[in-house]
């Protein structure tokens, strides 16, 4: 054992540091199977003092950290890159699982890293609240990883995204001091806020080890609706039409025929309503029975499916939950995650397939889905070779031209951090850079990630 990892072994135990080949496999590839790269090692603290260890045996050596939650994350940031220059380790918080009791009083929480998401809105659900984050990989996506992502999910256009629900970390940097901030203030206004700052750092300012969360009150679902539509322009009319009678209007998503029928096609499921069409807009609306038959105000398309009961709801959502894996089931996509803004949004989308195919040629399968209250589209292109960056780069120019953004929730990590100019100036990335090198003047966290 080489001193690097007798070292380890000594700050996490022997039995947190694995180096077998066949165990180290599930933690190097990314959820996708686009992106994977060379570790020497996992290394799996049980504490923010044993991250502490960690951070400072690697930062001594120059060795990078790469940190990894639950892995779901799409842009390749939780795996090691493939032409780095020398093998990582890789860090886990799965141990990082404390999770305190729900501060009724305050309606906060205080939660590990690597606590996920459904465990998390479980425990809020429990105590009668609710979290504001949620998403279809909640059974594995950890608090620290959507954080360092800064994710949106399906209730964004209600509570925001990740960083609307953080009051505090905790937060090891590289020479193993540990930032504390955990008293839930809501008025604290004392410098810089560097809670908000690790918020989209996709692992490489700090490792987060807990965080302090806000809670809302939980409320009640009344209905989701799931209405067949022309296009995105007809979504997003109807969207804001919604939104204009039922304050209670919680989640405002977006498909289309091409994911719909992956989906069908996946999971055996039939038509979800009388006949196809070219898009659907599927919302979730809160509050009483009542209050939900304001729908009636509505002009809802005439192919309409209004579900109430929880069963009927949820076998609607599962048309919008199962795109992920039915594309991915379908090959290795290239996962480009957009906001538009919305006024135009539709002329976006009507230049999308003819900008792919010129990039990435005639045979390009192009499934558009997403959180459209945000004006955020995930363009998911199946065809070119996983290497081949060319229809990346031409849908992220597209969105930029547009006005609008090349993250708009999943980050920028290995995948996009070549193009971070499009969506930020030279300024801007000069400071970000600066922030980067006083946090990590090691630069060992996450080499590759966010800046190239
Ligand atoms: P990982 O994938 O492990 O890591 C993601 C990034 O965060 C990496 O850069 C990593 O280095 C860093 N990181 C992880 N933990 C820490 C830590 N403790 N400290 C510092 N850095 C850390 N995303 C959305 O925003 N909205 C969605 O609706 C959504 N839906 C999804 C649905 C599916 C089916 C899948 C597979 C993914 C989806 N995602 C979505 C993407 C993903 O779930 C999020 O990006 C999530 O935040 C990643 O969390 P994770 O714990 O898996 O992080
Ligand atoms: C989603 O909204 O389902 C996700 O962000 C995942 C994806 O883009 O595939
Ligand atoms: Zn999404």
């Amino acid at each position: 054992m080489s001193s690097l990892e007798a070292d380890l072994a000594m700050t996490v135990g022997a039995e947190q540091v694995l180096t077998d080949p066949d165990l180290l496999d599930g933690y190097l590839w990314d959820w996708t199977r686009r992106y994977t790269g060379a570790a020497r090692c996992v290394a799996r603290p049980g504490s923010a003092q044993e991250v502490a260890g960690v951070l400072r045996c690697c930062a001594d050596r120059g060795v990078p950290v790469v940190t990894q939650g639950g892995n779901t994350g799409l842009v390749g940031g939780s795996v090691p890159g493939a032409g780095a220059k020398q093998p990582a380790v890789l860090l886990s918080t799965r141990r990082l699982r404390r999770l305190d009791p729900v501060d009724t009083l305050a309606a906060q929480v205080t939660a590990g890293a690597g606590v996920t998401l459904a465990e998390l809105r479980a425990h809020a659900a429990a105590a009668g609240l609710e979290y504001g984050v949620d998403l279809a990989a909640r059974d594995s996506a950890t608090v620290g990883g959507t954080i360092a992502t800064n994710a949106g999910g399906i209730n964004t256009i209600r509570y925001g995204p990740t960083r609307a629900q953080l009051l505090g970390v905790e937060a090891v940097l590289t020479d193993g001091s540990v930032l504390s901030r955990m008293a839930g203030l809501a008025a604290d206004n004392t410098g810089y806020d560097l809670t908000q700052l690790l918020a989209g750092s996709e692992g490489t300012l700090a490792v987060i080890t807990a965080a302090r969360l806000r809670l809302w009150p939980a409320e009640p679902v009344a209905a989701a609706v799931l209405a067949g539509v022309s296009g995105v322009a007809a979504a997003a009319n109807l969207y804001a039409e919604i939104r204009a009678h039922l304050p209670g209007l919680r989640a405002a998503e977006y498909l289309e025929a091409a994911g719909l029928d992956l989906v069908r096609e996946a999971a055996g499921l039939p038509l979800p309503l009388g006949r196809p069409h070219p898009a659907y807009l599927l919302a979730e609306i809160a509050g009483t029975p009542e209050q939900a038959e304001r729908l009636g105000e509505v002009a809802l398309p005439d192919d309409t499916a209004v579900a109430l009961d929880r069963g009927g709801r949820a076998a609607l959502w599962a048309y919008r939950e199962r795109h992920t894996e039915a594309i991915s089931k379908a090959g290795i996509p290239h996962k480009m995650d957009v906001a538009i803004p919305l006024g135009r949004i539709a002329e976006f989308r009507g230049e999308l397939d003819g900008a792919v195919r010129a990039a990435g040629g005639p045979d390009c399968r192009v499934i558009v889905f997403g959180h459209i209250g945000a004006g955020n589209l995930h363009v998911n292109v199946l065809g070119p070779d996983p290497a081949d960056e060319a229809v990346d780069e031409a849908v992220l120019r597209l969105a930029a031209a547009f006005g609008g953004t090349i993250s708009a929730e999943h980050g920028i990590g290995r995948a996009k951090a070549g193009l971070l100019h499009l969506s930020r100036s030279p300024g801007e990335i000069a400071a970000m850079r600066a922030v980067r090198s006083a946090l990590d003047p090691s630069g060992v966290l996450n080499p590759g990630v966010l800046f190239t």
